[in-house]
C-alpha cells in the first residue's frame, strides 16, 4: 500500500466518524435535521448531476446560459491578471466559461473537499488548457480560514461561487460565509455569485418535485447512505421525500418523512418516528434584488452588476469587497 492510499483511508475513517456523530446528533434533537452536505456521497453526487439535467430543474442550464452571455462582462470588470478561486469545483463547464474569458489568468484554484473530484478536474483542465496554472486545494470551503501559503495568487483574486449553493445556507450562515470569503480573497477581491431568484411558487415547487422522482431518490439516498455506512436499518419504502416552498421565509424546505410510526436503528442506537414526522435535510433560499443586496452588504461586499436570463429566473452577480 502506498502512502496516498493510507491518507485516503484515514480521510475515509474521519469522514465516517463525522457522518456518524452528525447523524446521531441530528436525530437526537427536535425537530430532527441532518446537514445537507451529507447528501453528496458518490451516489448522491451522481443523482445531483441527474437533477441538473431534469426538465423541471431550470437552475443549472439557466445559469450556464447567463454565464455564456456575461463572461466577457465579468472579465472586463475583473481586469487582467486575476487568480480565479472556485469554492466547490463541481461541473467545470461553468469555470471553463470564465477561464476562457478572463485575460492573463494567473492561476485557477479550485477548492473542493473531494480529493478525487479535484484531481479529475485539475487533470482535465491541464490537458485542455496547457498554459493554465491549476492549483487545487483539498479543503472544506465552508470552514477554510486561509488559503495555503505558496499559491501563485495574484493580488487581484476573483472568487467564483456558482449554482445557488449559497441558497443552502441560512441568512446568518450565508453572511458568515461571505465574510470569510472576503478575507480569503483579500483587499482587491471580487466574487462572482450565482443565486436563484424568487418566482412563481409552482415553478419552484416543480423544480424540487420532479415527475421522474430523481429529487426524491436524491433525498432518500441519505437513508441508503446511513444504512451502508452506519449500519442503519431504514426501510426506504416507509419514508418519502417532501419539498415545498415557504413563501414567508423565501425558501424551499426539504425533508424525508416517516410514513408510519416506526423504530429505526442507527449505529447501535434506537430512534422512534411518529407517523408524518419529518427530518430536515435542506433549505434552498431564493433571492430578489433587495435581499441579494442586503446579503452582499452584510458579507462585506457590494453588488457591482447583476446579469439574469430574460425570464429573470436566475442571477449571476459581480460583487466587490467594500473597503
Ligand atoms: C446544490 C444547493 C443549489 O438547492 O437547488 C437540488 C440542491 N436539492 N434539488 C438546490 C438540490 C434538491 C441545490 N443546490
Amino acid at each position: 500500500m502506498n502512502s496516498s492510499a493510507l491518507v485516503l483511508e484515514r480521510v475515509d475513517a474521519g469522514d465516517r466518524a463525522e457522518f456518524q456523530s452528525s447523524v446521531l446528533a441530528g436525530l437526537s434533537r427536535m425537530p430532527r435535521a441532518i446537514p445537507a452536505k451529507f447528501l453528496y456521497d458518490a451516489a448522491g453526487s451522481a443523482l445531483f448531476d441527474a437533477i441538473c439535467e431534469l426538465p423541471e430543474y431550470y437552475l443549472t442550464r439557466t445559469e450556464i446560459g447567463i454565464l455564456r452571455q456575461c463572461a466577457g462582462g465579468i472579465a472586463a470588470l475583473a481586469g487582467p491578471g486575476c487568480a480565479l478561486v472556485e469554492f466547490g469545483s463541481g461541473s467545470s463547464v461553468k469555470s471553463r466559461l470564465l477561464i476562457e474569458a478572463l485575460q492573463e489568468l494567473v492561476a485557477y484554484v479550485p477548492i473542493d473537499i473531494s480529493r478525487h473530484h479535484l484531481d479529475e478536474t485539475a487533470q482535465r483542465l491541464r490537458r485542455d488548457y496547457p498554459g493554465l496554472r491549476v492549483e487545487p486545494v483539498c479543503a472544506d470551503y465552508m470552514v477554510l480560514k486561509a488559503l495555503p501559503a505558496g499559491l501563485p495568487l495574484a493580488s487581484r483574486r476573483l472568487g467564483f461561487f456558482p449554482g445557488s449553493t449559497i441558497g443552502n445556507l441560512e441568512p446568518d450562515e450565508a453572511t458568515a460565509f461571505l465574510r470569510r470569503v472576503r478575507g480569503l480573497l483579500g483587499r482587491e477581491g471580487a466574487l462572482v455569485l450565482g443565486t436563484d431568484l424568487k418566482k412563481d411558487p409552482r415553478r419552484l415547487h416543480d423544480a424540487y418535485n420532479d415527475a421522474s422522482g430523481v429529487t426524491a431518490a436524491f433525498t432518500l439516498n441519505l437513508l441508503s447512505r446511513m444504512n451502508r455506512e452506519l449500519g442503519a436499518d431504514f426501510d426506504l419504502a416507509a419514508f418519502e421525500h417532501e419539498a415545498f416552498y415557504n413563501a414567508a421565509e423565501s425558501r424551499i424546505e426539504i425533508y424525508f418523512k416517516s410514513l408510519k410510526r416506526q423504530t429505526v436503528h442507527v449505529a447501535g442506537r434506537k430512534f422512534s418516528f411518529s407517523a408524518g414526522e419529518r427530518v430536515h435535510t435542506e433549505y434552498s433560499y431564493k433571492y430578489d434584488d433587495a435581499s441579494m443586496a442586503a446579503l452582499a452588504r452584510s458579507g462585506g461586499f457590494e453588488i457591482v452588476r447583476t446579469w439574469t436570463d430574460p425570464a429573470r429566473q436566475f442571477a449571476v452577480s459581480f460583487l466587490r469587497g467594500v473597503p
